[in-house]
């Protein structure tokens, strides 16, 4: 099968400032001489990214804006048509966490803007960007869900709702676009970025986390190979590719058996489940 072609692509990339987001802008932009136009919510980090690609820097440039608005999305779609701008890539990306603990402790209001920010921001993405990216020989969407789309597991229902349904989305898209879009679905596994900043880790929470979860820039090293192999379902990480295959194959039992693992761990993350 003939790899899909990267090479000099336009890739828009959400969440561009921070962890996946930036390792994958570094990891197109060097190995492959995209132009990524990243999207965050904050300019520093932006910048940051922009100044630490040195020469390649001219190869990146960036928006800010929240990605859960809807409006922010068709400014953008009308700003990339006036400038000429044509995407070949789509990679939503951006993403948010609430903290590790029951649902009850959460509320409704958090629900809601979790699911905003990390499922409604793809389809008001898609909406708005599909007919650009149509018109790309090579046209590609790719959306970073998480192993928390096929394991819903306690102390996530919140974050776990959102990413099924960016699965669930991402999945069928990738079936009413087939031959003439290439979509796939990310679910990656652990791994320590900003992504917890709500969360108390304490040292041995980040031991553990470090011992079961993947480094972020092998994590998009991993995402690039399965864009390249044109993978429907990109699995990076370890823990990953084991929990999606145990609940794909044990939907019923594997809930109870990772809650189970979790609270006998010990774990700092997992204290408020008991
Ligand atoms: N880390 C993990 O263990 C893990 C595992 C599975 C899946 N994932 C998923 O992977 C994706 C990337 O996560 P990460 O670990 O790289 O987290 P991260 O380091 O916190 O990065 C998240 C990025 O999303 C951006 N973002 C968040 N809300 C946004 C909004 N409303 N508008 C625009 N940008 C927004 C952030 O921007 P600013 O920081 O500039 O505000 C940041 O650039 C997320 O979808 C996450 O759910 C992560």
């Amino acid at each position: 099968m003939a790899l899909y072609d990267l090479y000099g692509a336009t890739v828009i990339i959400t969440g561009a400032s921070g962890g996946f987001g930036s390792e994958l802008t570094k990891q197109l932009i060097g190995r492959f001489d995209c132009s990524v136009i990243g999207i965050g919510r904050t300019r520093e980090k932006l910048e940051a990214l922009a100044d630490s690609l040195g020469g390649n820097k001219r190869n990146f440039r960036y928006y800010v804006f929240d990605v859960s608005e809807k409006e922010n999305w068709q400014s953008f779609a009308h700003t990339l048509s006036v400038k000429s701008v044509m995407p070949d890539i789509l990679i939503n990306n951006a993403g948010i966490m609430p903290p590790f603990r029951k649902f009850e402790c959460e509320g409704s209001d958090a629900a809601k803007k979790v699911m905003e920010t990390n499922y409604m921001s793809a389809v008001y993405s898609c909406e708005a960007l599909l007919p650009l990216i149509k018109l790309s020989r090579r046209g590609a969407v790719v959306n970073v869900a998480s192993s928390a789309a096929f394991s819903p597991v306690a102390g996530t229902a919140v974050y776990s709702a959102s990413k099924g349904a960016l699965k669930n989305f991402t999945q069928a898209l990738s079936e009413e676009l087939d031959g003439q879009v290439f979509v796939s679905l990310v679910c990656p596994g652990f791994s320590d970025t900003e992504l917890f900043r709500e969360t108390y880790l304490s040292e041995k929470d980040r031991e553990v986390m470090k011992d079961i979860g993947t480094d972020k820039a092998e994590i998009a090293k991993q995402i690039i190979e399965g864009m390249l192999l044109k993978k429907k379902l990109i699995c990076p990480g370890k823990d990953s590719k084991l929990m999606t295959a145990i609940s794909s194959a044990v939907p019923a039992y594997a809930n109870t058996l990772y809650s189970k693992i979790m609270k006998s761990s010990g774990l700092n993350i997992f204290g408020d489940l008991q």
